[in-house]
């Protein structure tokens, strides 16, 4: 796969060459890391996922068009901080023509890209920035004089988020896989919630079903979100005790050797939704259905974001918290008071993931191979003026990950319980 990627992305460098740094290792606190995770675009490309090591890809270079800087095996090191891949490791495992310890970069990259006028690389990681610029600064010494050499630096990021947006079977088997296990996790949540357990009890079960398989592992803090937090778009303090009419809104998702999973399901703590709650939920669940069936190639996804504020804003006339014309209501966005985001991302090696959604006037027309999210929400925050009092403190989202085929779409996450039926069923399975 990283291979074919490879070979993809340096057809379209131009005669340029490519230096794209790992994930810089990020402090927590004093010399405690967070949890290493490798930049997506470096991994697409090379599936190497230590850091301190730099890419580069020369397409034009006679000899080495994939090269790799990384750090060399240390005995000492390795105690500490594990297993190194080294120098003859990532020409031997990872296919680079060529590599050498990340102490080389300053002496060996005038070989690559001396004869080349433009450097693609992504702007943004520190101090490394200024090497890079410091290359166009001499070469504007050397130019004049030679002809050849940098003087232009490109971001390559469009060219990365174009290449993901489809992706490949290798993705789609990973997506896949990531998908399976984030069903297995919401499933058992599903299950095991009570009235009386707290809110990271259950967020602890889900990830650690994650954890189970290897190269797994959550893709973002778990929202788990009871009663009225479930209002609270990306609640991540998890740590309220669930009380008995609660509904408890579960937004979670694995990440399976990069490639993610991310999926929402709201259900009533004690099993039984009230019937308030039953009103929203079956507002949200049959506008999700709507939006999914509309997926298909060659629908733009600014039809599907329509549909959802239509949907939903007649849902609001329905239980009286919005009065008046729909169009107007729609106009003046009215909606936003209790359906503030959009209807769902892109999905990949990032969960939020790259890929333009409109260039220009003109909106991306759905293409098979793409994996996006369809989330729409309605959230009755708990000040909330003039309304019924009893939707007060309800928030409802329905999250469902799906692939677009040639036919239309297939939703990965399709076995997780969402009709308010199926839903009472699981839970009842568990409330004995
Ligand atoms: N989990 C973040 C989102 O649904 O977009
Ligand atoms: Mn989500
Ligand atoms: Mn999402």
């Amino acid at each position: 796969m990283h291979k074919q990627n490879r070979d993809r992305f340096a057809k379209r460098l131009n005669g340029g060459v490519a230096i794209i740094p790992a994930a810089i290792p990020t402090i927590r606190t004093h010399n405690m890391e967070y949890t290493y995770r490798q930049n997506s675009n470096f991994y697409y490309l090379t599936g190497f996922e230590e850091p301190n090591s730099i890419c580069v890809i020369a397409p034009s270079h006679p000899k080495h068009q994939f090269i790799m800087f990384v750090q060399p095996r240390d005995r000492d090191r390795e105690i500490w901080d594990g297993k190194r891949v080294g120098v003859d490791g990532v020409i031997e495992n990872f296919g680079a023509d060529v590599a050498f310890p990340i102490s080389e970069f300053d002496k060996k990259i005038p070989d690559y890209i001396n004869k080349t006028d433009r450097i693609y690389y992504t702007l943004g990681n520190g101090p490394f920035d200024q090497k890079i610029i410091g290359f166009i600064k001499q070469n504007r010494q050397t130019r004049s004089a030679k002809g050849i050499g940098p003087n232009t630096i490109i971001d390559p990021s469009e060219f990365f988020a174009e290449m993901r947006v489809i992706k490949i079977e290798e993705e789609i088997r990973r997506v896949r896989r990531a998908t399976e296990i984030t069903a297995d996790a919401h499933l058992a949540a599903m299950r095991m919630t009570r009235p009386g357990m707290y809110e990271y009890e259950i967020a602890a079960l889900i990830e650690s079903i994650y954890h189970k398989t290897e190269k797994s592992y959550p893709g973002y803090r778990t929202i788990l979100a009871s009663g009225q937090n479930a209002t609270i778009l990306h609640y991540i303090d998890n740590n309220r005790q669930i009380e008995e009419n609660d509904l408890v809104l579960i937004d979670s998702g694995c990440e399976y050797k990069y490639y993610n999973g991310d999926v929402t399901r709201t259900f009533p703590a004690n099993g039984k939704f009230t019937d308030a709650q039953r009103e929203i939920y079956q507002i949200v669940l049959e506008t999700q259905i709507a939006l999914i069936n509309m997926i298909k190639p060659r629908i733009t996804i600014d039809k599907v974001n329509k549909r959802a504020i239509r949907l939903l804003t007649e849902g609001m006339i329905k239980l009286g918290l919005l009065e008046g014309d729909t169009n107007k209501l729609i106009e003046d966005k009215k909606y936003q008071k209790f359906y503030m985001h959009s209807v769902g991302h892109m999905l990949g090696l990032d969960v939020h993931d790259v890929g333009k959604t409109a260039d220009g006037d003109e909106y991306r027309k759905f293409e098979p191979g793409m994996v996006m999210t369809v989330e729409p929400g309605f959230y009755v925050s708990t000040d909330s003026q003039n309304i019924d009092p009893r939707y007060l403190g309800i928030g409802v989202r329905i999250e469902d990950n799906v692939l677009v085929t040639e036919s239309g779409n297939e939703v990965l996450t399709g076995r997780i319980p969402k009709t308010i039926d199926e839903i009472e069923q699981v839970c009842a399975e568990n409330q004995t």
